[in-house]
């Protein structure tokens, strides 16, 4: 899968997403990161990006042109390599919240684009033009994209194929079923006076996955009862089994006779 993400600074971008499981990723050819200057794509003889507002108002506004052209570009070398159109993703507060199922949506991408917004913003005639998703990373405000984006990236590099390895992917995690993930430990097996739950050195499997299962239930709705809401209502309570009422010994006994009784009856007035 390959990224590309259109930014004003695209050192910080590289810097972060060439380190730890990312970097090692990139390093084994199963992602790639192509962080890339809009300012390159500036007509202006100053590079200059930005400008005031019509209508007045504080800040500047990144202007269209530079990143207009700068998609275009990246655009050409998808295209040019045979892939399709890509979604272009802008990180913007205005956006719908991101989240672990967006992250599998996207992960399903071969080319993914990325837009930093930087300053009070940027021109909508060219978000009209290439944007495909808005997104942000939460109801609150930051300096820039970049750090958005890379969330994004992130969490969306960890479900390609082949990033994690086998111990990593095999980790159950929060957010699958909309439970977020039980409590875990490791040696001593007591810290601090604390000891480790005693059915975890069970070895019973079974047990420990009931219990594990049981905990993030109670976890998700102490720490998120919305998700625990979302979960209950995929996975609701199984109805009990109706239990068939016995009859009583004396009635079979009871209904025994009566059968007979009819029997006889219905045997005496045929003859
Ligand atoms: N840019 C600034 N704040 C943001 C946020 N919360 N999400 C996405 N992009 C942003």
């Amino acid at each position: 899968m390959n990224f590309h993400i259109m930014t004003l600074f695209p050192e910080m971008i590289m810097g972060s997403l060439s380190s730890s499981i990312t970097g090692r990723a990139s390093a084994k050819g199963y992602i790639s990161f192509n962080a890339v200057n809009i300012r390159d794509y500036s007509t202006d003889k100053h590079h200059k990006v930005d400008d005031y507002t019509y209508g007045g108002g504080a800040g500047m506004l990144m202007q269209a042109q530079p990143i207009y052209d700068c998609y275009k570009s990246i655009e050409k070398d998808i295209l040019d390599k045979g892939g399709k159109r890509p979604r272009v993703v802008y990180v913007t507060p205005q956006g719908s919240v991101f989240n672990q199922k967006m992250a599998q949506e996207l992960a399903q991408e071969e080319d993914l684009v990325f837009l930093c917004g930087h300053y009070e913003g940027v021109d909508e005639r060219v978000l009209e033009e290439i944007v495909t998703d808005y997104v942000s990373i939460g109801d609150y405000v930051l300096t820039g994209g970049e750090l958005p984006a890379m969330v994004m990236i992130d969490a969306i590099s960890r479900l390609v194929p082949g990033v994690l390895n086998n111990d990593e992917s095999a980790m159950t995690e929060s957010f699958n079923n909309n439970l977020l993930e039980y409590p875990q430990y490791s040696r001593p097996e007591e810290w601090m006076g604390k000891k480790v739950p005693a059915i975890l050195l069970s070895g019973d499997h079974k047990k420990v996955d009931e219990w594990r299962l049981e905990k993030s239930i109670e976890r998700t709705k102490e720490r998120r009862p919305d998700l625990y809401e979302i979960w209950l209502a995929e996975n609701p309570p199984k109805p009990e089994k109706k239990k068939r009422r016995k009859k009583k010994p004396v009635e079979i006994i009871e209904s025994a006779e009566t059968v007979t009784e009819d029997s006889n009856k219905e045997q005496i007035e045929d003859k």
